[in-house]
């Protein structure tokens, strides 16, 4: 780490030589970075740093400095500081599920405008790190949930986020391919980020080295297998009036409306992303 200065004098130096470090390395947003990585090793908020004249203990600097090699060729900021922020809450993050992404939180908006009923049963499917599924369970005290993934390791995950949630009473997780472990007409809401990228597909920095790949990808030419097998699913375990919240890729959400009506399901929401992408589509069974 030659860019560093040997005896720094003060926090602000430290961040400078820090973050001209990860712009040389390439990264967009270094100073960012550079803040948010020592904001986690001094346990503080990033805008808290402003406030503090003392510079790096040796440890902390020795961390950093560890920090600073791995973001700088391409390790997610979310992996080095462990966790996430979604919905206001923070979610314990690493390999073994993805990282939850702003666009995401569409589904949380259009969930909580559905779910108008004081108490009812939510199922996650594919809940990585149960991003969704606690989100919604924070805003709807009344309702219990179900966090289905086939990973176990993610299910590791979003264990350990329900409980630092204090969830622990309202939600539980379920091993399961999709709702094969679900019992008929038993759920109110099913929300469902399902792997939709071709292998194929150009992905921004770091995300197909350091991401879960059975969280990202489909079987190439198949971008359409997950939804048709969760709706299918969807059918039988939701109760009358049930509904589904999916996120959809780019470009993906016709074919899964068409494929929703063929089914039987009425399109009750869709959602455009900051970007302008439809990334967000409700479903109900028309003749439940
Ligand atoms: C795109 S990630 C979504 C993670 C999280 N819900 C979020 O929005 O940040 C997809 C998740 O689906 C899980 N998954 C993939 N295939 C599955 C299947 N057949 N049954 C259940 N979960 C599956 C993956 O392990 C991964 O955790």
């Amino acid at each position: 780490m030659s860019n560093l200065p040997r005896r720094p004098q003060s926090l602000q130096e430290e961040l400078r030589a820090a973050s001209r470090f990860l712009a040389t390395a390439g990264s967009e947003d270094a100073r960012l970075e550079a803040e948010m990585l020592a904001a986690h090793i001094l346990g503080v908020e990033r805008m808290e740093l402003l406030l503090r004249d003392e510079s790096l203990s040796e440890s902390q600097r020795a961390t950093l400095e560890g920090l600073l090699q791995r973001r700088a060729v391409g390790e997610p900021v979310a992996y080095l500081e462990g966790s996430r922020g979604f919905w206001g809450l923070e979610f314990l993050v690493d390999p073994r599920v993805l990282i939850p992404r702003p666009d995401s939180e569409l589904l949380i908006v259009a969930a909580l405008e559905i779910a108008v009923t004081e108490m009812g049963t939510v199922s996650d499917w594919g809940t990585g790190s149960g991003a969704l599924l606690l989100s919604f369970l924070h805003e709807r005290p009344g309702w219990r949930g179900i966090a289905v993934d086939q990973s176990t390791d993610a299910l590791a995950v979003a264990r350990a986020n329900i409980v630092a949630l204090g969830l622990q009473g309202r939600a539980r997780c379920l091993e399961s391919d999709w709702g094969e472990q679900i019992d008929d007409a038993s759920l109110d809401l099913i929300l469902c980020n399902p792997p939709y990228i071709e292998p194929s597909e150009e992905l921004g920095p770091g995300v197909a080295e350091y991401e879960p790949h059975e969280a990202l990808f489909v079987e190439p030419g198949k971008p359409y297998a997950h939804y048709e097998q969760v709706l299918a699913d969807a059918a039988r375990v939701l109760r009358p009036g049930g509904s589904i919240v999916f996120e959809v890729g780019r470009a993906r959400i016709d074919g899964v409306i068409r494929r929703a009506r063929e089914a039987g399901w009425a399109v009750v929401d869709q959602r455009r992303d900051l970007g302008g992408v439809w990334r967000c589509l409700a479903l109900q069974r028309g003749d439940l």
